[in-house]
This record gives structure tokens, sequence and C-alpha cells, in this order.
């Protein structure tokens, strides 16, 4: 039984006080035995995050790191950096930072690994934009980006990573992929990793991102293959978060 992921994803949102409001004002409701939840929160607030979300399930990741353990890389945060505040999960390869920060299948399969190296749980994100999906190559660009960023994953760390498809046209725009729409990329998804992972790719959650709020939640985690989702927007609300962890 693969156990149910709700993330939220902060983006570039909320200042320490606001995010210490909100892990208040959200306090033990989001608490399910079933459902894991999560909050990836800027570099910043995280240690902070950690600390507030003690005494309730709520587990806390980045938003991104790098690849090396130190050195001469201005602006960039190590996995270790990470491991040192006690992180759960790391989000990596973002369509956002894919494209506005230059990441490519490379890095992110470096990051993915390293994660994976420090024991953090890595969110692979991958999807379509609208020029592929109406182009009809939504599949082959989503595994390109799956058999890229799982490269050298070993069988035995291939359930700590979560999938994230995130269909770049849905995010932020309103636009929901239709719950089956979802389902079919995500179920090929399964099996491009089960071409390689064989019956172990049964034990990869794998989230859907891109417009999901409470009102949609429920069909979507309704869908046979998809085991989580991924939300920006809806995620910043307190009630709205309860909500989404709260789907029935
Ligand atoms: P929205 O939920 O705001 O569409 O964002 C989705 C997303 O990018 C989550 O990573």
């Amino acid at each position: 039984m693969r156990k149910p992921i709700i993330a939220g994803n902060w983006k570039m949102n909320k200042n320490i006080k606001e995010a210490l409001e909100f892990v208040k004002e959200v306090g033990t409701r989001a608490d399910r035995d079933d459902v894991e939840a999560v909050i990836c929160a800027p570099f910043l607030q995280l240690k902070d995050l950690k600390e507030a979300t003690k005494g309730t399930k709520i587990k806390v990741g980045a938003q991104n790191m790098h690849y090396e353990t130190s050195g001469a890389f201005t602006g960039e945060v190590s996995a270790e950096m990470l491991q040192e505040i006690a992180m759960d999960y790391v989000i990596i390869g973002h369509s956002e930072r894919r494209e506005y920060f230059g990441e490519t299948n490379e890095t992110v399969n470096k990051k993915v690994l390293k994660a994976l190296q420090v024991g953090i749980n890595p969110i692979l994100c991958c999807g379509e934009t609208l020029e592929q999906r109406e182009a009809g190559v939504t599949k082959d660009h989503v595994k390109t980006q799956i058999l890229a960023g799982l490269k050298d994953v070993t069988k035995e760390d291939l359930a700590k990573v979560v999938v994230a498809y995130e269909p770049i046209w849905a995010i932020g725009t309103g636009k929901t992929a239709t719950a089956e729409q979802a389902n079919d990329v995500i179920s090929y998804i399964r099996e491009v990793i089960a071409s390689v992972y064989g019956d172990l790719a049964n034990e990869v959650r794998i989230q859907y991102g891109g417009s999901v709020k409470p009102a949609n939640v429920a069909e979507i985690m309704g869908q046979s293959d998809i085991d989580g989702a991924l939300v920006g927007g809806a995620s910043l609300k307190a009630d709205d978060y309860v909500a989404l962890v709260n789907f029935k």
C-alpha cells in the first residue's frame, strides 16, 4: 500500500513570521495516520518550521539544493546543510527551476542521487508544456525526464523517491488536468519506472500537481495511480491546507 502524500510547495512566499503563524493555525488539524503531510518552504523558514511542527505530524522539506557538499557555489545550499536541520524532503527539478534557473535532466539526476545519499527524500518533478501536449509528445517527454532523473538510483533507494507529475500548463493557471488525464500520464510514468525496476515501481508514490485545491483534491486522489498532490497556491492558506490533507 502506498501512503498518500500531500505536499505544499510554498514557492517564494511567506516570511518566517507568516510561516510560524500558518503552523499555529494548522495546529494538529493536518495530523492523519493514513496520509503524509509535508510543507516545502523557502530555505530561511525551514529551521523554524521544523521546530514549530514538532508535536504535529507535518513533515518539512526544501524546494531545491545543490549536489555538491561544499565549495565555491555562491548562493547555493547543500544537501548536507539541509540534513543538519533534519529536512524530510526536498523538491528536485520543479519546472520553474528548469525554466528560470537552467536546471537540466543531468543536474536534476545529480541532486536526486545526492539527496538520497544524505537521507533526504527527493520529490522528483516532471511535466510537459502546453506545446508539447498539443504536439502529442507528453509521454515521450515525461519518459525522458523520469529515466534521466532516476539514473543510477538503486533498487533499495527507489521507494524513497516521490515523483511529481506537474503539467506546466496547469501550474498556477486554474486549469487542472482532468483527473483522468493526470491518471493516464501517471500510470504511464509507473510503466516507465517498471521498465527499469520491475515490480518495485508499485512502491513509488506519484503525485499530481497543477491547480489542486480543496474542491478537486478528492477526485484527483480517487484515481487509481495517483498517490498524492504537490500543491502551490492552495497550500498557502491554513484552512485550505488542512482541507487538502483531510481529503476523503
Ligand atoms: P499551483 O497549485 O499553484 O498550480 O502550483 C503547482 C505547483 O507548481 C506545485 O509545485
